[in-house]
């Protein structure tokens, strides 16, 4: 008995240790499952250093940054640091020809020169709370449809209460497939203004080609400033707003990393397929992730060789051609991660062991012998049906550009011929404004390629139940450069002048003409058939896998009970811990942690966008008038590997070391370790970060912006060389 016992606990540690740094935990639960194992690889303070309600603590310091990044506050006069590439689309919008942050970076001298960012927001968390009750009460009595109704009328009732008639932005969301729902509190504040950003060839360095690569040189950061009403809240842009005082910021390390030390992510993952079964696994590598990379593969050749020959062109596609780059590129090495794990098998082995364990339980039969036969039936149409929508997501919203704006032409039009004249005109309104944007960014000449390569893949590569028949149609009657030049001679939407006055006009009857224009009527009829036959299909699949996959998922739950488990991501406040580590990449190599200004200039290349230093950036190489900012050997450090779990979301993340204070900024994960969303690797996975220390070498040295490190509360070193820096 006892032999067993010891056996028992043997097992548990060993399966600690292997998993020790795997997951992505909700804070308020760390004294229960983490504190512990924190404490023992380094972590000096407490779980409520990191979140409280009654006191300042550090989750009152991170925010979720625009749509989905994470932003820190580094002072007590609003400055806040987050990722360059989180910051890119404001860069580039304040970019021009003439004015060219992207190339040349940005730095304000002074309060008065900071940036504002209509439609920016940064959100700070409130609080985080368990309403699982609250949002169940009163489900039991229906069936699954009806319980979805009542779920979603709870959920409802709670955000506005927990609202307070607007003051905060609230969130309920489920954990475990909706084994548990949380909501989310957060202030959100409007009036975020650029502070400062360093070019491209330093804050991009690498571009797409060192892009989830390791080793990695990118001085991925850019500073903004968050200001608010005299009191302190929220308040939209205004001259007289003043710099945020956040009620927490970050304390910065100067002392470095070394192998094995303690650090702690805490961010806003988006999301993670942990616990998806086998087929789901088998879809991603084996369709999901191959269709979308062939399709963008056309995409990014186009887009590029038009970057390549016109300066103009590399401003406006810059931002869509780092998007596009960027998930293609992570899902072939999701695709080889999968693959070297074995991703398919190990998860067929976990459902034998779950298999196992259910028939022990006498739950098998009755309880998941069912969701697994589901599962298989489900995953069929599933398969089919995904392939259909990735298409349609890639080659018609978000693929050819034109579809952008005839999508608004197929909703002004309908909203018009159903005769609800107000919306219409609200359309119109919005219309009016997307269209000088669009145009900002747009290059005929390389849209129409884009068209002339993706709308044959869409006809070729689907089963034509997937396609209007008007599609085939049309294709079959022109040879394909002919069907690209009618289209878009004909269409109004290639009329900048022409659109900007009808819109203006804001004539119903005119607008009903548009009907019969090629580009919008081909939107109409590909869309038509993508809400028609797919959607519906693609929603019900969904909805049904979610409901088995809830009933698989609390099965896990109590077999694992006992044992700390984390959900998947969902874009809210998560804490990732592990160690400053290299690692092996493949037989006979080894990865050390950090890189250093030495590799920049190993990489230095003026003749390749992606590795032109700037000539400033080499002069203080030459010179190497390091400051504070090099290593006890001498070194400029650049970028560290640590063995924190993180996704997308996590970008701008602090990490911090054992004592809470900031070592750097994660921005991105190895190429190893890209299949980590769907299955962590202890040995592959690692993400990176700039080096804190390089960020301030850029912003002191390289800028000559070194006012900004006033505000900063910098620790690790002596005060006479903090004086003497200024
Ligand atoms: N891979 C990183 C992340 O997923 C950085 C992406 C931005 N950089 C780029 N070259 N596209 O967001
Ligand atoms: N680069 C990612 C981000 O932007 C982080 C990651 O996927 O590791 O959030």
């Amino acid at each position: 008995m006892r032999y067993k016992k010891l056996l028992v606990v043997l097992f548990i540690f060993s399966v600690l240790q292997l998993q020790s740094k795997e997951g992505m935990w909700i804070p308020l639960l760390l004294e229960k499952y983490n504190l512990a194992e924190m404490q023992e690889m380094g972590f000096e303070l407490s779980a409520k250093d990191i979140y409280d309600i009654n006191n300042a603590s550090m989750k009152d310091a991170v925010v979720v940054f625009g749509g989905g990044c994470t932003g820190e506050m580094i002072s007590d006069e609003g400055l806040l640091i987050t990722n360059h590439h989180c910051g890119y689309r404001q860069i580039q919008s304040h970019s021009s020809i003439e004015n060219d942050y992207l190339s040349n970076g940005f730095w304000a001298m002074s309060r008065e020169e900071e940036l504002p960012n209509p439609g920016l927001t940064v959100r700070f968390l409130e609080y985080m709370e368990d309403v699982t009750d609250e949002v169940l009460e009163g489900t039991e009595v229906f069936d699954t449809e009806g319980r979805e109704e009542k779920i979603k009328d709870n959920t409802r009732k709670i955000e506005h209460k927990a609202s307070e008639r607007g003051k905060f932005f609230t969130q309920i969301k489920p954990l475990f497939y909706g084994n548990q729902y949380f909501i989310y509190v957060y202030k959100v504040y409007r009036d975020v203004r650029l502070v400062g950003a360093p070019p491209s060839a330093i804050g991009k360095f690498g571009g797409d080609t060192d892009n989830w690569m390791w080793p990695r040189h990118n001085g991925d950061f850019a500073l903004y400033r968050v200001y608010s009403g005299k009191d302190n809240e929220p308040s939209a842009y205004s001259p007289d707003n003043v710099p945020y005082k956040p009620k927490k910021y970050f304390p910065i390390s100067l002392e470095g990393v070394k192998p094995g030390d303690f650090t702690m992510v805490l961010g806003n993952p988006g999301s993670t397929m942990q616990y998806v079964p086998s087929h789901e696994v088998d879809m991603i590598m084996n369709q999901r992730d191959p269709d979308r990379v062939a399709i963008r593969d056309k995409k990014l050749e186009i887009i590029k060789a038009d970057m390549e020959s016109n300066p103009l062109v590399r401003i406006q596609y810059s931002a869509k051609s780092a998007s596009i780059s960027n998930a293609w590129k992570k899902w072939q090495g999701e695709i080889l991660g999968l693959q070297r794990l074995n991703a398919v098998e190990k998860k067929q082995a976990f459902e034998e062991e779950f298999r196992n364990w259910a028939i022990a339980n006498e739950t098998w039969e009755s309880e998941y012998q069912p969701v697994f036969q589901n599962f298989d039936s489900l995953y069929v149409v599933y398969q089919d049906i995904v392939k259909a929508s990735d298409y349609y997501s890639e080659i018609v919203l978000k693929g050819v550009e034109l579809f952008d704006l005839a999508s608004r032409f197929n909703n002004i039009i309908s909203s018009i011929e159903n005769r609800q004249t107000r919306i219409a005109n609200a359309q119109i309104l919005a219309a009016e404004k997307r269209v000088t944007s669009f145009y900002k960014d747009y290059n005929q000449p390389t849209d129409e390629k884009l068209f002339e390569a993706l709308l044959p893949m869409l006809n070729n590569d689907l089963p034509p139940v997937h396609l209007p028949e008007y599609l085939p149609e049309i294709i079959s009657k022109h040879d394909n450069g002919k069907l690209v030049r009618k289209v878009y001679r004909k269409s109004v939407l290639t009329d900048m002048k022409k659109l900007e006055a009808l819109l203006k006009k804001g004539n119903h009857r005119e607008l009903l003409k548009l009907r019969d224009d090629p580009m919008i009527k081909l939107y109409n009829r590909l869309n038509f058939h993508y809400e028609a036959n797919i959607k519906p299909v693609l929603d019900n699949v969904n909805s049904r896998i979610r409901q088995n996959m809830k009933v698989y998922m609390a099965g896990i739950m109590q077999m694992k009970e006992g044992q700390p488990l984390y959900p998947d991501a969902n874009l809210t406040l998560r804490v990732a811990y592990g160690k400053v580590e290299g690692y092996q990449p493949r037989d006979g190599v080894k990865y050390t942690h950090y890189t250093t200004l030495d590799g920049i200039m190993d990489k230095d290349n003026p003749e390749i966008y992606d590795y032109n230093v700037p000539q400033k950036l080499r002069d203080l190489y030459e010179t190497a008038d390091f400051g504070m900012y090099k290593t006890e050997e001498g070194y400029l450090p650049v970028c560290f590997l640590a063995s924190n779990h993180t996704t997308g979301g996590n970008s701008g993340s602090p990490i911090v070391n054992g004592k809470g204070h900031l070592i750097g900024l994660n921005f991105d994960r190895v190429w190893e370790s890209t299949m980590s969303d769907i299955m962590y690797d202890p040995d592959m996975s690692r993400n990176i970060a700039i080096d804190i220390r390089y960020a301030l070498f850029i912003i002191d040295k390289f800028a000559g912006a070194g006012y900004l490190l006033e505000e900063m509360e910098l620790v690790g070193i002596e005060t006479e060389v903090v004086d003497s820096i200024h």
